[in-house]
Formats: structure tokens, sequence, C-alpha cells
């Protein structure tokens, strides 16, 4: 089989951009991005896409019409297609066995279902969507359970390891590609087809063959190792904070080591997104269901330490504010989980927002990509607020940053978004109350500059205004 055509089951942040990059470099193959969301394909096929992610707009439009189709019309595609990825959502079970830990596999279930009803041909089936170890045979179990005669499939592994933000730049220049297959000849015929497909633009060397557990189970060590250095140096960020250490320096001077390196050393409010918690929540849980309690306990430490990181930046805020912000007024600058993306999921802000309006206080935010629509989804979810009522007539949105800091009391920068850095902080500090916060959470603006104009300034850390008194070190530690 030479692969042709190729249908994609989920039109989200990883299916829209995996399968318009993969149209743009493979334009003999048609591409259908298909999903069950009837708003969503109409977004896709819209001027203004569902997701924001630089780059993907000229992606989308080079192909779309040509060679790449956004469809609700899920049957007609599994049933043209010689490739299907499976790339659904694997959201963390909110019930029963495993809730809260589990990954809850019911839509990549309903696709293999989905899949194994309409096939009427051999059909190549990709698992895109990250997965607990050994979910590619849950899925070949379905589909030989309910197989047609004269129909056969082979699963492939294929995790997808783009980042939000830099998506599109991350699939054009993969630092690999991963495929796990069965070791069997249509296992390994099947790797095959789906290497010649990357192979269009990813050189050979970076297109990394396994059998299937493991390349399941990189995906998730992948994610829990990009997650424990941000813990790491959020821990660090801690002792900076009681010290006179710097946890800039200290990051820059351990990342110079080469085998240690300089990425993902950017110590934060804490990381968020749809995937670090959920990912390592489910190693967690392979853990338990492995026996391997020690194992689950020190990758659950990484989780623990991230809620902790939120919770002491929190604390700070509302201790510097005299110990309340009941009846004060808050600006939070940045909803998205980072920069350059308008996806919310896990944002650390929404922690800082929920703290905000249980201790009393009235916000403003600002985020130059996060829809108005979305923030209140977020801030009226059961699990954030009890009362939807509250969240309106004490949260306001707005459309730039001067409006939503006039007459705050302190701004909480949650979001690295490259505009904050070059904003008028002296205009700012006029229109605020007096004495003005600012509480960094991302370490990015020119706090010696903020500190001359007036503002009480705090970030993650660093100890900034007030002198580092030398403490008198002790061996006995009753006396610091
Ligand atoms: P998403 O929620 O943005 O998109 C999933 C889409 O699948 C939804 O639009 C949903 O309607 C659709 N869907 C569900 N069941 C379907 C079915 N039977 N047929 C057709 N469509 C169906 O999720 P996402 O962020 O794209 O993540 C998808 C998977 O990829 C997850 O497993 C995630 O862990 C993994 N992943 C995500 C990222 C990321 O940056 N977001 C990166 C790497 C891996
Ligand atoms: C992450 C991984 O980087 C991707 O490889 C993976 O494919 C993806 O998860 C996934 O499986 O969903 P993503 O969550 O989109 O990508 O974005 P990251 O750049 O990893 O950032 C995650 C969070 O960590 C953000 O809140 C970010 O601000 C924070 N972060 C990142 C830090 O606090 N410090 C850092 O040094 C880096």
């Amino acid at each position: 089989m030479v692969v042709k055509n190729i249908c994609c089951l989920g039109a989200g942040y990883v299916g829209g951009p995996t399968c318009s990059v993969i149209a743009l470099k493979c334009p003999e193959i048609k591409v259908t991005v298909v999903d069950l969301s009837k708003e969503r394909i109409s977004q896709w096929n819209s001027d203004k896409l569902p997701i924001y992610e630089p780059g993907l707009d000229e992606v989308v439009k080079a192909c779309r019409g040509k060679n790449l189709f956004f469809s609700n019309d899920i049957n007609n595609s599994i049933l043209e297609a010689d490739l299907i990825f499976i790339s659904v959502n694997t959201p963390t079970k909110t019930f029963g066995n495993g809730k809260g830990r589990a990954p809850d596999l019911k839509y990549v279930e309903g696709a293999a279902r989905l899949i194994a009803n309409i096939a009427r041909s051999n059909k190549i089936v990709v698992e895109k969507s990250t997965v607990p170890v050994n979910a590619a045979e849950s899925i070949m179990k379905i589909l030989k359970a309910n197989q047609r005669s004269g129909v056969s499939y082979q699963i492939l592994s294929n995790p997808e390891f783009l980042a939000e933000g830099t998506a599109i730049n991350d699939l054009l220049n993969a630092d690999r590609v991963l495929i796990g297959g069965e070791e069997t000849p249509g296992g390994e015929a099947a790797i095959e087809e789906l290497c010649a497909i990357y192979e269009h633009w990813i050189p050979r060397k970076n297109i990394l063959t396994t059998n299937t557990w493991s390349s399941e189970l990189s995906k998730l060590a992948a994610n829990a190792m990009l997650a424990q250095r941000i813990s790491s140096i959020n821990s660090l960020s801690a002792i900076c904070e009681s010290t006179g250490a710097d946890v800039a320096e200290v990051a820059r001077a351990v990342g110079l080591d080469s085998r240690i390196g300089p990425k993902f050393l950017q110590a934060s409010i804490g990381f968020g997104g749809s995937c670090f918690q959920k990912d390592i929540l489910n190693l967690v849980y392979i853990c338990e269901s492995l026996n391997l309690p020690e194992v689950g306990a020190y990758w659950q430490q990484v989780i623990d330490m991230n809620e902790y990181q939120k919770k002491r930046f929190t604390s700070k805020v509302i201790e510097s504010l005299f110990n309340t912000v009941s009846g004060k007024k808050i600006c939070i600058m940045g909803f998205a989980f980072k920069k350059n993306t308008g996806d919310t999921r896990e944002s650390p802000a929404i922690y800082v927002a929920k703290t905000m309006l249980d201790e009393g206080a009235s916000i403003n935010i600002y985020d130059p990509k996060v829809e108005e629509t979305q923030i209140y989804e977020d801030l009226t979810h059961p699990l954030i607020s009890e009362s939807p009522e509250h969240v309106r007539k004490h949260v306001t949105v707005f459309k730039d940053a001067y409006s939503a800091t006039n007459g705050c009391h302190a701004i909480v920068l949650c979001t690295e978004w490259d505009e904050f850095i070059t904003l008028d902080y002296e205009k700012i500090y006029d229109q605020m109350m007096k004495p003005a916060y600012m509480f960094d959470g991302r370490k990015i603006l020119d706090h010696e500059n903020l500190l001359r104009i007036g503002f009480n300034v705090e970030t993650i850390g660093k100890r900034l205004g007030r002198p580092f008194v030398r403490r008198r070190w002790s061996s006995n530690p009753a006396v610091l």
C-alpha cells in the first residue's frame, strides 16, 4: 500500500496543525481532518481558525481546498482513508476507578469503534493521542473483535512532541519523529509507510522506530522529564527567595554544564497546559498499577512541587498586600498558560484568579489572545467557582493592558507575552492605587526600572526592593 489518503480523527491542537503540515509537505496526499464538533470544523474552514498558533494560518491557507480538508463527514473520510490518525483528547478521569489520575480513554475507544464499524478496506491506524502503555493493544482488540472479512489493520504509535506556541516550527523541524509498531512483517511494512510520509521533510536519521510500548512510554517520559526540570528549578527558586541567590543566575550557571543544558530551566509561577499534569498523573497511575509505588511517588512530587509553586506565589501576593485583597482590585496580565497561544487549559492564571476571587478581590484581566468567553467559561467552571454570578460581578475582561491596570492595587503577571515587556510602566504606575505592586510571575520585566518608577516589585527566585540581611549561620539549627 502507498498512502494516498489520510484521515485524522480530532481537529484539535494536535490534529489540526499536524495534518496541515503533512498536507503542506505531501501535496500528492489528500488529508482530511474530521471532528465530532460542527463548530470546530466550521472554524477550521473560516478565516478565524479555532486555535491561535504562529504560522498556522499561512500553512492552512496554502493547502485548504487543495489537498487539505476539514469536515464533519467522519464516515466517508474513514472509508476513503489508507491511514487514520487518532488525535482525540485523553483527559484525566473525573469519576470512578482512577479518578483524578488515570486518563479517560473513552474518546480513543470511541474512535477505534468508529473505525471498526465503518472500514471496508485495510487501514493503518496511528495512535497520535498521548495514551498509557498498552493502549495500542486495546485499540487492536476492539478492531479485531469487530473486524469485517477482508479488512486488516496495523496499529502504530506515533506520539506528538509539538509544544503550543511553537507548533509549526516544531513540526517542520522536529528533533525526532517516533514511530512504534509490531515487530512482524505487517507491522514493519506499516512503519515504513508512515516513515515515507515524514521523510518528505524529516531526515531519516531523525525518524526513530521502536516497539509500540517503548514509543508509548517515551511520550509520557519526555513530558515527565520536561516538567521535572521546571519543578526542580522552581524548588530552587524558593531557596533563592529565602537567601540572596538569584534563580536566573543559578539556572545559567547550572545550564552551562553541557550535560544539563540551558533549556526548560526558566523558573515561573508554575507550569500549565493540557498535558504535563495529565501525563504525569497517567505515569503515576501506571506505576501504581504495576505495584511500583516508590516510582509513582517520585513522579507525583513533580506535580506536588508545581502546586506548591502556584500556591507560594499567590500567597506572596496576598501577604504583600497587607494580608488581605478583600475589596481590592487586582489586574491579571496574561491568562494563557504560556505566550503565543490562546489556550488556557490548566493555566496558572486560573489558580491566581480563583484565589483572588475567594479572598474577596475584584479582578481585571487582559490577555492578547484569549477570548473573553473562554475566560468566563474557565472561571465559572464548577470546580473553580460555586457562584457564576459572583464571577461575572467581580471579573472584568479588557482589550488592552492600560485599561486593565487602571485603578488597580496590584498587577499579577501570569503569562510571558512579549508585549508586556515594552509597556509604558510610568503611565501604568500613574493610574494605579498607591502603593502600587507588581508581581512578575514570569521574570520578564525590567525590575530595576519598575522599582525606580515607584512600584513595589516581587518576582520568582529573587529578592527585590528589600535589602538582603545576611544571616549568621550556626551549626546549631536553633541559632540561625
Ligand atoms: P483537543 O481537545 O484540542 O482536540 C481533540 C478533538 O478530538 C476535539 O475537537 C474532539 O471533539 C475530537 N474528538 C473526540 N472524539 C472524536 C471522534 N470519535 N471523532 C472525531 N473527533 C473526535 O485535544 P489536543 O490538545 O489536540 O490533544 C489531543 C491528544 O494529543 C491528547 O492525547 C494530548 O495529550 C495529545 N497531545 C497534545 C499536545 C498539545 O499541545 N495540545 C501535544 C502533544 C500531544
Ligand atoms: C509540552 C511539551 O513541551 C511538548 O513537547 C509536548 O508535546 C506537549 O507538552 C504535550 O504533550 O502536550 P506545551 O505544554 O504545549 O508542550 O508547552 P511547554 O513549552 O512545554 O510549556 C508548558 C508549561 O511549562 C507552560 O506553562 C510554560 O510556561 C512552562 N514552562 C516551560 C516553564 O515554567 N519554564 C520553562 O522553562 C519552560
